[in-house]
């Protein structure tokens, strides 16, 4: 496949967790299980569905270590994995200077670690989203309490003039996702961000700053899609309860790595038999196996 040969992926790990306490006193949030399979997983998958090998993993100095023991170098699964610490969770953007060298001259994909996509039309989406070079693309949704994220402002005919951050009276429903797609540029952008009054440098700023140049793309994404936000606990209870309904009904996994990988070449019959020996008393390995087996065809649909 040729998508994305020039897209980094990176995923933010890190952050308080503050809603989550006291869970999260002393593991870090995106090594939560989801069902079947720690957080990380999930926003790992989406990201490899859009293409994209190389990917860097960031979170805080106490937690990095067990994400490396958790995914390695990622050869196994036919990826390249990095690791950066962030020394304190000042802000999402600052993702984009933590991994300056490792973006180099690509363009970036930068995934929230608590973020769940999963749906019929997401791939094309995002694929589509992928083959756009220049600027920045975020994916827009509708939820019912959009005053706890960034909330898109639109004009009379529909374009997006605007972007608040958490705003007490939002003026839509729709609520800025945590992916996001960025030209070269954003690490020139990143530069100029100046610390909010919380302290962070923030994704909204560096999604204005694209939007003030018009180079901002705009994606929405509908009823065939979940966007599902881990950040609480009943919304990871949510999220649970909804990857387990789905693969307990269709016997297909969500956001199974070493699937996705298999699905796209990455790796061969013989190396998915080996990453299920490995997990072979757990029915995640079971399931490994089973792909194999039954041949199990399903279009890159999760
Ligand atoms: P948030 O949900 O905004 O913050 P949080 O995870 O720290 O949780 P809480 O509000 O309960 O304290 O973060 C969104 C995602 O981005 C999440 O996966 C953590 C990650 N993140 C970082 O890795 N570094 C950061 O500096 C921030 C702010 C977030």
């Amino acid at each position: 496949m040729t998508y994305s040969s020039l897209r980094k992926g990176i995923i933010l790990a890190g952050g308080k967790g503050k809603r989550l306490a006291p869970l999260t006193k002393s593991i870090s949030k995106q090594l939560m299980p989801v069902y079947d399979k720690p957080m990380i997983y999930y926003p790992l998958a989406t990201l490899m569905l859009c293409g994209i090998k190389e990917i860097m993993i960031v979170s805080d100095p106490d937690h990095i270590g067990l994400f490396r023991k958790l995914l390695d170098n990622g050869k196994e699964w036919g990826i390249d994995l990095q690791y950066a610490i962030q020394q304190k969770p000042e802000g999402v953007a600052q993702a984009v200077l933590i991994g300056e060298e490792f973006i180099g001259s690509n363009n970036v994909a930068i995934a929230l670690g608590d973020n769940i996509f999963h749906g019929n039309d997401l791939i094309s989406i995002l694929r589509s989203a992928d083959s756009w070079n220049k600027g920045g693309t975020i994916f827009a949704y509708p939820v019912s309490d959009p005053e706890n994220y960034g909330v898109l402002k639109f004009d009379h005919s529909g374009s997006v003039i605007e972007i608040e951050e958490k705003p007490k009276k939002p003026s839509s429903q729709y609520a800025v996702t945590g992916m996001y797609f960025y030209d070269n540029t954003v690490i020139e952008r990143a530069k100029k961000l100046n610390f909010s009054s919380r302290g962070e440098l923030e994704i909204t700023d560096l999604n204005k700053s694209y939007l003030n140049d018009q180079l901002l793309n705009v994606k929405m994404m509908g009823r065939g899609i979940a966007w599902l936000d881990t950040g609480t606990i009943d919304s990871l209870q949510e999220a649970s309860l909804y990857i387990r309904t789905l693969e307990y009904r269709q016997g297909l996994k969500i956001g199974c790595p070493e699937e996705i990988s298999w699905r796209q070449g990455w790796i061969n019959d013989n190396q998915l038999v080996k990453l299920a020996n490995n997990l072979s008393h757990s029915s995640y390995g079971e399931y490994l196996r089973r792909l194999l087996e039954f041949k199990i065809k399903d279009p890159l649909s999760n």
